[in-house]
Formats: structure tokens, C-alpha cells, sequence
């Protein structure tokens, strides 16, 4: 007897066909799918009464093709259903989805012990489709895969009705050999309805991974959990980094364990996992994953360009980076004047006002003697390769006509088709008066008057009767000019422009006639607003003012709230009675016990081995170049990432040094990485490793998301708050703090050379050897040829290379300036010469607008002429410190300030920060470690102190137990003074 399906199992039967059929997912590959037939299936049932096969259309019109049998009153049953033929393809392992529905007997009223809740899945293979003319069923051809039984059958609702429940079963077919294979289902008296069939293999789909393309790739079935190797491709305009690129496919389709990768080729760059060209205008002159860069200045490039070619009349030299800018010959020298002397004849020139845009400029001075038949020769070969810009001439004939030639040439200059641009001057020897007037001094200058001073020569040849001073305009210099007398040897030139640029000479005249002029000397005007030059005495007094007295409440106040970390670390030092400074030779630090010293790798012979001790060696395949960030003096400046073993990636920057070059510069490069491997510091920028057994050779830093600190403040004027502005001073102070410890001094702290990160912390950099020489940009040429940053540096290191942590405070000072103006650049346009002289005359900078008080009068200590006079960084630290925990302390404005009295009796400097500042100022610092071993660690208790308790603490001479305690008693009076104001902070 044949049971049917009751009507309402063939309702839930024909579902629609989007409920029987998932989306194939990509790494599939689908030999059969009932779903998926349009026509017959051609499937055979054995017998033929067994299994029925049943068509409808779904909703799209598309045939379901389903099966059914449920012979379930009947023993011994024996239903097959065969499919046809399928073609295996590539697979050696197939997996077959069935859907289904399979009632269970305890549901069907009526059956016996013949119901069964299970079917059989067979298959058998063959090369090719079962002969038509023989359909029998040979059952022991077939191997069996599994009994299948259901997951879920008919349940019995509440509401009595019954839902279906659809079974999905896979199983996995195989290893199969033969080209193709049938599958069949023996039924032996279940209630089944088979509503589709999907027969299909897996494969790891074709992929692009890191720039490389992965083909199609079927896995292995040897082994399930055997993984195939697949190498791959690079993709156009790529190739292969040190690894050739390689995936492995899993068994189950996925893509695993890339390893290798491939970057794009030169004037390519990475663009959605593929290598497009860079665009016109740009360029990329080394393979790997960083952006194209913008033609430097100068140059253009097509597409694709891995360098960008200079405009007509620019050129590079073979030794310039493509990241230079392209450059031409420089314009002619100007103003070539002459002077002479009895024994020398002076040449001497004004730079060209181009330089062609570069920095290696030098001079070619001809000379040639003319006849009077007016024909001249060379006098003598070309001097070459001249620096400066004056010349002493010292053979040449009493009687003679001369023509000289000054040319300008630079790096370019020979590759430039043309002749180098020359000024020349002619000069008869005969007619030519000895200038009688020396260099040219400017003694002050205001908005409209400038003040000179000159020497005579020290013997005269005849007494001078009085002098010619000649002057105008520099920038209408062919146009007109005046000229004044004076019989001493200065004059005030009144009547000029405000901001204004005037060149001057003068001559002196004698009985025996005029002199020649003295070499011209080009002093500007003040600005009609600020007069910042004319008046530095009087800024300096008005700044002084300001801060006065009252303000030097504020300070003293301060004072007796430092305690901590400096006394500490004196006292720590006491106690093994070491010396408080370093003391070192030629940068060779003799270290002592307990601090770690700096050692300056030039002191090794072997400067490979200073890199070897002090740096990190990194596998360059852990750093990912990401784009230039800029342009350092030895190369590229990037930004990537570096994978750590164990840690995840962290941004870093990544200096690299160009290709080409000599054994010198890679020591030069490398001597910031041994210098800054030494240091570990919150506050200083941190080395992560270096690259040297591969190119390009490289130094890892940390990266710091808000650059540097000039450019930040610049960009986010008046944004920040007092304290904000504080805590970096601090940080840049802890840092300076830290690096005077270990004996090291930087030499060109400024805020272009800190850089921040992204929380506003302050890191100090820039520990180049080089930054002496070429690199920082405010370096200017001292009268000895050495390159320094002016604005920034102590008049002592300008005078006679006195650098240390002292000369590092001074810049300490300025940059606090840049910090609390937001970047404005001090003493604004004044010129080098101009700021050296206001310095020596003792101007310094006034106050930024919404200074503190607190932070002017620091800035006013760090620039003592006397440098022991300066702070140590630790006492500012800790100043800062106080500060910040004490905002209110910064609410006192330096322009609130301004007139108030000072207060009678205060002096404006010095004032102390610490114990040791104090006995510093009193030249007594040689007992510093008597106080504070004697408990006396704050300035107020040393206010309480009488020469007994002085000479308790062992100050043994009586002058200096005098002039200590005479020196106690100004500071007892302010702080009284403080109290009784019930100054707070
Ligand atoms: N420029 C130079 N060094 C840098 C760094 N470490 N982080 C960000 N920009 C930089």
C-alpha cells in the first residue's frame, strides 16, 4: 500500500525556490544543481513504482524538481534513485547538499515496525555517462557514502497543525578518479521528499593580495588539512620585493599564510591594490609602497615619471636628489668696489641677488693689466673656488691700469650653457686714493634716523680735515644718492624712510685731497610702529619695567614652593660625594658611578662599532614606507609603520640616506643614530633601529603625528590655553633636563628641532652631526666660517664656540619666546648682525603678547650674559613644574603689569630659582652641597639663616661667611615683603 502526502505537506512542499537555494558563495563550484535545471532531469528510478518524480513550477515559472516515496506500510523495501551522470572537473573531493524533508513514522497512524527514518547515499564512478542501451541497476557497482537521517522532522504544533522542517545535510564525495560519477539514494520504507540536490567542489577563488595575483586554485585532497602553495604574480607595474609573493590554499577554499609581497616600480604608486602611474607633475624615483611625490621646484614630469626634469635654464647636479629643487646659475656679484692701502689693493663684492637656489656658491676673480695702447693680459691665473666675498690684491704696479672680474658660480654653474654672469670693475692704480676710513659701525637706528661710527686709519697721512658720508636708498641705488659732512668720524643721518634699507660710504678729506670711499655698509631703518632696532635700550628697559619689582614678588613667591627634584638629585649626589658636572674630553665623557653618560661616537676609531653598541639593527622587511613626509639633508624623510615581533604596528618615521653616497656621509648619517640610541626619555625623540646591511640605509624613529613644534603653533595661533602652553615648555625641559645630565649638549635647541606627538607631548630631535654644517636652515656663517643658528644660540657660543648645557639654556629661553608667540621668529626681520649687536648692548626680547609674568622673568634669567648666572634645567624643571600646579601663578600678565612702579630696592636680575641659583649669582657655588646636606633645600629656609648656622654648615673663611649672609638679607626683605602682600599663587 502507498501512503500519499497528506495536501497539506505538498502546500509546504513546494516552497518557493529562493527558500531551497543559498547564494553559491564565490570559492564554490557547482557540478549540478536540481534548481538550477530547466529542462528533464534524466534521472531513473528503480523500480519503477519507487520513488516519484515530481515537476512543478515555481513562481518565476522555473521547474522545482523534486522526489518523493513513502512506502512506509510495506517491508522490505528497496527504492533507488539514480541521477545522471557528472562531469568532475577539477575536483578530486565533491560535497553533495541535500534538502530534504523526512516524516517521522511515529506521526503516520497506522505503520508498523516497516516505517524506517533514514535513506541510503551511494555513488559510483566512470569515465564516462552509463550506456543508453543498458539503464539496469547494477547496485554492487555503487560505493556507499552514509546513511542520512534527519536533523528535523515533522513536529506537532500546539495548534495541531504540521510544520515542515527542512534537513540540509552535506557530505563530502571522494577522492574520486574517474572523469565523472553518478549519485543514488536508496530508500528502504522512509516518507521522503528530496527537494534539491547541489553537487559541488571548493577552490581558493583567483585573488590579489599585496600587489600580486593569485590563480584559481582547487586544494589538495590527499589530506584535508594540507595547504597548497601558490606563488603569485605581481600585477602590472609591480614586482618583487625581497620575497617572492606566495598564498597557501586550505582545504576549504580559503586563502592563507600570505608571505612576500610585491611594491610598485619607479614613477608607480599603490592605488587600490594596483600600481598606477604618477600623475604629470609628480614623480617616484625608488620601488616600494610610497605615494608619488610633487616635482620639486623647477622641474615637471609626464606620467609615470620616476624623476622629474628640471625647466629649461635649471639643471641638477649628478650628486642632487631627485627631491631637490632644480636650480640655475646664480646672477652676477654686485656692488664691486675697490680700496686700497699702501701694500693692498681690496676687492670686495655683494652676494648676487639670485643665488640660483642653491647654497654652493663660490667666486672666480680675474684680473688683467691694459697698456696704453689699450690692450690688456691676465695678470695672473683666475683665483678659484672663493667663499668670501672680498679679496686683498697685494702685486700690483703703483702705475698701472686694471681690470678686474668678479664671476659667480654654483654647483650648476657648469652645466648651464652660457657664461657664469661677472661683475668687473677698472681701476687705475695711479689715480687711486687709499680709503682713509675703516669699517662703517651702526650705533643705533629709529624709524627715520641711523647713528654711524667709523675709524680713521691709524696714521693718516695727512690730519683729516673732515669727512663725506655718502648714502642712498639700496633699493634705487642707480637713481640717486645723498651725502652729508661731518668732522668727527660719526654722524646721525636723519630724514629717512621708516623700514628702510640705505647703504652707506664715507671718505675722509686731508690737505692732500679725498680718500677713496670706504667699502659701503647697508643698515636698515626701524619699523614706524615697534621701534624694535632704534630702541633696545629702552625696549630693554621697558620689558625691565614690566617685570619689575611686583613681578619679582610673584617669582619669590614661587620660590618657596620649590622643593623636590632638584635638591633630590643634588642630594643624591652628595651622598657619594661626586662632582656635579661631567667632565669631558674632546666629547668622551670620564663617567662616574650611578649616571649614565653620553659617549659621542666620534671618539671611536671604529665608528661601525659606536652604530653596533648603541642602535638596533632592523629586518627592513618589518618597516612599511607609507609617503615622504620631507626632505632631509641625506635623503628622503617618510612615514610608515614597523611591525614589532609580538606587538602590533606602530607609526614611525623613517630617515633614509640616497643612494650615492661616500663612506663620510654614511658616518654622518649613522652619528644621529648613535647619538640618539643613547638617549631614553619621554621627552626625546626615540630611536627604534636603524638599516644598514640592506639599502637603502635607514633610521627608524618614532613618528610624531603634530610635527614640529613651530609649524604646529604657527598653524593653531591663540588655541591654546596659558597651561597647555606650559606643559610643553615643561616637556621640552625635562627633556634638556635629561640630556645635561648625561653630558650631552645639543647645540641648536630650537622649537623647528622639537617635535609633537598627537597627545601635544614635546619631544626634542635633531641630534645631527651635521646641523653644524649644512642642514638647519637658520644657520648662518660666522666671521670663522662656522654655520650657526644666530637667534638661538648664547653670545659666547657665537663668540668663541663656547657650547654647554649652559649655551643650550639660552636657547632654552628662545624658544619658551617661540612657544608662548606661537611661532614668531625672534628679533622678527631684525638681521643677524643687528641681533649680536643688541645682545652685547643688552637688549633682550620683550615679552610675547599674554605672556605671564612667571615664564618673561625665566626667559630674562636664561639669557644672563654671564652663562653661570643662567638656570640649570633641572631647577627649571622643576619651576615649571610648580606652575603648572599652581595656574593661578600664571594669571599675572606681563601687560598688566605694565605701569606699575617697580618696587623700590628690587633689583630687576638677577633672581633666583633655587638654592644653587643664588650661590651661583654670589660666586659661591662651591658650597652648595654644605646646605643642602645641611637640610637648607628651599630659599626660604635659607632666609632664616645667620652667619652662626652659616658657619655651622662649614663655611670656614669669614669673608665668605660675610658675603653670604649679606646676600641673605635682600632675599629675608622680599620674602617679608611677598607675606605682607598676601600674594598668593
Ligand atoms: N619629521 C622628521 N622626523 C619626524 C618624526 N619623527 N615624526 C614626524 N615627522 C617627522
Amino acid at each position: 500500500m502507498r501512503v500519499k502526502f497528506p495536501v497539506m505537506f505538498r502546500l509546504l512542499v513546494l516552497l518557493p525556490s529562493a527558500l531551497l537555494t543559498e547564494p553559491v558563495r564565490s570559492n564554490e563550484v557547482v557540478l549540478l544543481d536540481t534548481t538550477a535545471v530547466l529542462g528533464e532531469l534524466g534521472w531513473r528510478t528503480y523500480p519503477v513504482n519507487g520513488w516519484d518524480a515530481i515537476t512543478e513550477m515555481d513562481e518565476q515559472n522555473r521547474p522545482i524538481h523534486t522526489f518523493q516515496v513513502c512506502q512506509v506500510m510495506e517491508p522490505n523495501q528497496n527504492n533507488w534513485l539514480v541521477s545522471s551522470w557528472v562531469w568532475r572537473g577539477a575536483a578530486q573531493r565533491v560535497f553533495v547538499e541535500l534538502r530534504f524533508t523526512l516524516r517521522d513514522c511515529n506521526s503516520i497512524p497506522w505503520v508498523a515496525g516497516a516505517c524506517k527514518e533514514t535513506f541510503n547515499l551511494l555513488y559510483r564512478e566512470s569515465d564516462t555517462p552509463p550506456n543508453h542501451t543498458d539503464q539496469r541497476l547494477h547496485p554492487a557497482d555503487y560505493a556507499k557514502v552514509d546513511t542520512i537521517a534527519a536533523d528535523e522532522s515533522f513536529t506537532q504544533t500546539d495548534l495541531g497543525d504540521r510544520v515542515l522542517r527542512l534537513n540540509i545535510e552535506v557530505r563530502e564525495v571522494g577522492p574520486l578518479s574517474r572523469r565523472g560519477f553518478q549519485l543514488a539514494f536508496q530508500d528502504v520504507g522512509a516518507c521522503i521528499a528530496l527537494l534539491s540536490v547541489r553537487v559541488f567542489y571548493k577552490k581558493c577563488p583567483s585573488t590579489r593580495r599585496n600587489l600580486a595575483l593569485f590563480p584559481d586554485t582547487v586544494p589538495q585532497v590527499a589530506a584535508s588539512s594540507s595547504l597548497v602553495e601558490v606563488p603569485g604574480r605581481c600585477v602590472a607595474h609591480a614586482e618583487e620585493e625581497r620575497d617572492a609573493p606566495r598564498l597557501y590554499c586550505g582545504a576549504d577554499g580559503d586563502w592563507l599564510v600570505p608571505l612576500g609581497r610585491c611594491v610598485c616600480s619607479i614613477g608607480y604608486e599603490e592605488d587600490h591594490g594596483l600600481c598606477t602611474a604618477c600623475s604629470p607633475g609628480s614623480y617616484k624615483s625608488f620601488v616600494g609602497n610610497i605615494r608619488c611625490s610633487k616635482c620639486p621646484t623647477n622641474s615637471q614630469s609626464g606620467p609615470a615619471s620616476p624623476v622629474c626634469t628640471c625647466e629649461k635654464g635649471f639643471y641638477r647636479t649628478h650628486s642632487d636628489a631627485p627631491s631637490t629643487a632644480c636650480t640655475r646659475p646664480p646672477s652676477a656679484p654686485r656692488n664691486l668696489l675697490f680700496s686700497m692701502n699702501d701694500s693692498s689693493l681690496f676687492l670686495e663684492w655683494a652676494p648676487p641677488l639670485d643665488s640660483g637656489g642653491r647654497r654652493d656658491l663660490t667666486y672666480v676673480v680675474r684680473c688683467w693689466r691694459c697698456g696704453a695702447a689699450g690692450s690688456c693680459d691676465p695678470c695672473g691665473d683666475a683665483v678659484q673656488g672663493l667663499s668670501s666675498t672680498r679679496v686683498a690684491v697685494q702685486d700690483f704696479l703703483s702705475h698701472g691700469n686694471y681690470i678686474f672680474q668678479v664671476e659667480a658660480l654654483n654647483g650648476v654653474s657648469a652645466l648651464a650653457n652660457r657664461r657664469p654672469a661677472a661683475s668687473n670693475i677698472s681701476i687705475s692704480t695711479e689715480h687711486a686714493k687709499p680709503s682713509l676710513v675703516g669699517a662703517i659701525r651702526r650705533e643705533w637706528a629709529s624709524h627715520t634716523s641711523i647713528a654711524l661710527s667709523w675709524h680713521e686709519v691709524e696714521q693718516p697721512p695727512a690730519p683729516i680735515l673732515d669727512y663725506e658720508i655718502k648714502y642712498y636708498e639700496k633699493e634705487r641705488e642707480h637713481q640717486s644718492y645723498s651725502s652729508l659732512r661731518s668732522q668727527a668720524a660719526r654722524v646721525i643721518v636723519s630724514g629717512l624712510k621708516p623700514s628702510t634699507l640705505y647703504v652707506f660710504h664715507v671718505r675722509a678729506r686731508s690737505a692732500g685731497g679725498l680718500s677713496s670711499f670706504s667699502l659701503k655698509a647697508e643698515f636698515s631703518t626701524a619699523a614706524q610702529s615697534a621701534e624694535v632696532v632704534g630702541t633696545r635700550g629702552s625696549v630693554l628697559v621697558m620689558a625691565l619695567a614690566a617685570v619689575g619689582g611686583f613681578s619679582l614678588l610673584v617669582i619669590l613667591t614661587l620660590f618657596l614652593l620649590i622643593t623636590g627634584r632638584c635638591q633630590w638629585w643634588i642630594k643624591s649626589k652628595m651622598k657619594s660625594n661626586e662632582p656635579r658636572r661631567t667632565h669631558y674630553h674632546n666629547g668622551h665623557v670620564v663617567p662616574f658611578a650611578g649616571v649614565k653618560t653620553y659617549v659621542d661616537p666620534d671618539t671611536y676609531e671604529d665608528p661601525t662599532q659606536a652604530v653596533h653598541d648603541f642602535t638596533k639593527e632592523i629586518d627592513p622587511a618589518r618597516i612599511r614606507i607609507e609617503r615622504v613626509i620631507g626632505a632631509g639633508e641625506f635623503g628622503e624623510v617618510c612615514s610608515g609603520r614597523l611591525r614589532s615581533l609580538g606587538r602590533k604596528e606602530t607609526a614611525v618615521a623613517i630617515k633614509t640616506l640616497k643612494g650615492g653616497y661616500t663612506e663620510r656621509q654614511r658616518r654622518d648619517f649613522l652619528h644621529e643614530a648613535s647619538t640618539m640610541g643613547q638617549f631614553e626619555h619621554p621627552n626625546i625623540i626615540h630611536l627604534e633601529g636603524v638599516v644598514t646591511k640592506s639599502r637603502p640605509v635607514m633610521i627608524i624613529v618614532e613618528y610624531m603625528q603634530n610635527g614640529s613644534l613651530d609649524t604646529f603653533l604657527k598653524n593653531h595661533e591663540g588655541q591654546f590655553t596659558v597651561v597647555q602652553l606650559v606643559v610643553m615648555l615643561r616637556g621640552i625641559a625635562a627633556g634638556m633636563a635629561y640630556l645635561s645630565e648625561m653630558g650631552y649638549v645639543h647645540r641648536d635647541l630650537a622649537a623647528r628641532n622639537i617635535l609633537v606627538d598627537k597627545g601635544l607631548v614635546c619631544k626634542v630631535s635633531d641630534f645631527g652631526l651635521s646641523r653644524m654644517l649644512e642642514d638647519d636652515p637658520e644657520g648662518s656663517y660666522t666671521s670663522i666660517g662656522e654655520k650657526i643658528p644666530i637667534r638661538w644660540t648664547a653670545p659666547e657660543a657665537i663668540s668663541y664656540r663656547k657650547f654647554s648645557s649652559a649655551s643650550d639654556a639660552w636657547s632654552y629661553g628662545i624658544v619658551m619666546w617661540e612657544v608662548m608667540s606661537y611661532g614668531e621668529r625672534p628679533y622678527w626681520e631684525m638681521s643677524n648682525q643687528d641681533v649680536i649687536l643688541s645682545i652685547e648692548e643688552g637688549y633682550r626680547l620683550p615679552a610675547p603678547l599674554r605672556c605671564p609674568v612667571a615664564l618673561h622673568q625665566l626667559m630674562l634669567h636664561c639669557w644672563q650674559s654671564d652663562r653661570n648666572l643662567r638656570p640649570h634645567f633641572c631647577d627649571m624643571l622643576s619651576f615649571l613644574d610648580k606652575l603648572i600646579r599652581n595656574p593661578s601663578s600664571l594669571l599675572t600678565l606681563v601687560e598688566d603689569m605694565n605701569g606699575l612702579a617697580e618696587s623700590p630696592g628690587s633689583p630687576d636680575y638677577p633672581f633666583f630659582i633655587s638654592i644653587g641659583d643664588w650661590l651661583d649669582s654670589i660666586k659661591m657655588s662651591q658650597y652648595k652641597s654644605n646646605f643642602i646636606a645641611a637640610g637648607y633645600t628651599t630659599l626660604d629656609s635659607v632666609a632664616t639663616m645667620c652667619i652662626e648656622d652659616v658657619r655651622r654648615i662649614g663655611v670656614t673663611l669669614i669673608g665668605h661667611q660675610r658675603r653670604i649672609v649679606s646676600s641673605i638679607q635682600p632675599l629675608r626683605l622680599q620674602l617679608l615683603q611677598a607675606q605682607h602682600n598676601n600674594f598668593h599663587i
